[in-house]
């Protein structure tokens, strides 16, 4: 059967996905609020409309036939547009609304952990009267992790001890307009993703990959969406042992077990620490930046994994090009925390040489592509060793020219990957 691909969402995460999928025969679509012109060009079709707007999905979704839907960003699985799409009778690859809880409810996330005995789970406590989450932060002995509990980008979490005062995390939720936060003991190591195929109660995992979450080089500024991350020639990363990410997949493996009937993607975010593996979230959706070191190196087709998923057949077992990846992103003057959107961007193509180039959230319009409040494009070096794809992406960062934008050029380098082996070899 000829399959009609719908790909929900428009950013450099879904760019990827895009790509993936149209390495095999496929009619690919895509709706997103922005027109993504990486995307665009890749899809028979591309309709803006609010992505978590589940009807809006539905009704495109079946002007154009689709035989497979797969959602990108997690906005719209918090906006039950999966549920919506399957009462249409369209397969969606991701969770519907409840079974997205996973990421999309922090303090239901902890408890899951702890009712099931699912290891790596830090101290928690969930409250919903920002009076007493101060007390706490003033009773607590030790520094604490403050978590808004719904869903913030990325944007929401402030760690005490390291980015603010404890004086100033009550300040922060005092301020707020929080109903509801998680307040956890925080955990001190080196963070490290691994996401993982998931349906018909099997998984498959893909490389370890370390994002890097602050704005700015040498990990200062605020926390962002994802600057950039690298991934290593085999499954781990230059600071852990086999043995580390054995235990960050067996985690992965008893939350499947538990969250029962899961499809989708599980991402799970792990912090190397003095006393081993920790979870610090799980996301119910490829990462974005991740997404963009994984897939180029996925060599399975992307669609036999999702046909398999759809079709209740054993989901293939994945093999990767064994190449280390490198992905910068270029972010809006300002971002995250006052970003100048609307600008126009020329992107010269030509200029990303060996590396691939993936367009995030940017909007094209008739006369130009225009950056948006978040990220707006990506360059992924691929290479035999992490440091040859962090040049490779550095030399395509050429494609933007001098236009204001922003990029974190040390991730991936020598020096900070050196950093991150040092840091693991001091707390051990
Ligand atoms: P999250 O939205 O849960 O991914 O949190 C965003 C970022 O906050 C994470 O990537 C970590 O850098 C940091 N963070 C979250 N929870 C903790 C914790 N318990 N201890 C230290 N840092 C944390
Ligand atoms: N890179 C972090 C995320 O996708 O949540």
């Amino acid at each position: 059967m000829d399959e009609t691909v719908l790909l929900v969402g428009g950013g450099g995460r879904e760019h990827a996905i895009a790509r993936a999928l149209t390495d095999s025969d496929v009619t690919l679509y895509a709706c997103a609020s922005n027109r993504n012109p990486g995307i665009a060009r890749l899809a028979a079709g591309f309709k803006t409309l609010d992505e978590t707007h589940p009807t809006a999905v539905v009704t495109y979704a079946t002007e154009i036939n689709a035989t497979l839907a797969v959602i990108g960003p997690e906005a719209p699985l918090e906006s039950g547009v999966v549920d919506a799409l399957e009462e249409a009778g369209v397969y969606a690859f991701g969770p519907r609304e409840t079974e997205a809880r996973i990421e999309t409810d922090k303090a239901f996330q902890r408890r899951f952990m702890a009712e099931h005995d699912i290891p790596g789970c830090p101290d928690f406590a969930t409250f919903e009267e920002m009076d007493a989450a101060c007390e706490y932060i003033d009773s607590y002995d030790g520094d604490l992790a403050v978590k808004p509990a719904g869903l913030t980008g990325g944007k929401g979490v402030r760690v005490t001890g390291d980015q603010i005062t404890k004086e100033e995390a009550k300040a922060y939720l005092r301020e707020s307009e929080y109903t509801r936060v998680v307040l956890e003991e925080r955990l001190v190591g080196e963070e490290f993703t691994v996401q993982a195929f998931v349906a018909n109660g099997e998984f498959r995992v893909s490389p370890a990959v370390q994002d890097h979450k602050r704005a700015y080089e040498g990990d200062e500024g605020p926390n962002t969406g994802g600057m950039g991350s690298y991934s290593a020639e085999d499954d781990l990363l230059p600071f852990m042992t086999a043995k580390d990410y054995a235990d960050a997949v067996s985690i992965i493996d008893q939350v499947v077990d538990a969250l029962k009937g899961y499809k989708g993607t599980l991402y799970g975010q792990f912090m190397l620490t003095a006393e081993g593996v920790k979870v610090v979230e799980f996301n119910a959706r490829f990462g974005d930046p991740e997404a963009m070191n994984t897939l180029p190196v996925l060599e399975t087709p992307l669609l036999d994994v999702l046909k398999a998923a759809r079709d209740g057949e054993p989901l293939p077992e994945l093999t990767f090009t064994q190449q280390a990846t490198v992905c910068k992103y270029a972010v809006p003057a300002g971002y995250p925390t006052d970003p100048s959107a609307g600008a126009e961007i020329t992107i010269d193509e030509d200029s990303a040489g060996e590396a691939l180039l993936f367009y995030a959230s940017v909007d094209e319009r008739d006369d130009g592509i225009y950056t948006t409040t978040s990220r707006a494009f990506a360059v992924v070096g691929r290479a035999e060793n992490i440091e040859t794809a962090e040049e490779i992406a550095e030399e395509a960062l050429a494609v933007a020219g001098e236009k204001g934008l922003h990029v974190r050029h040390d991730i991936g380098t020598p020096e900070l990957v050196q950093q991150r082996i040092d840091h693991i070899e001091t707390l051990r």
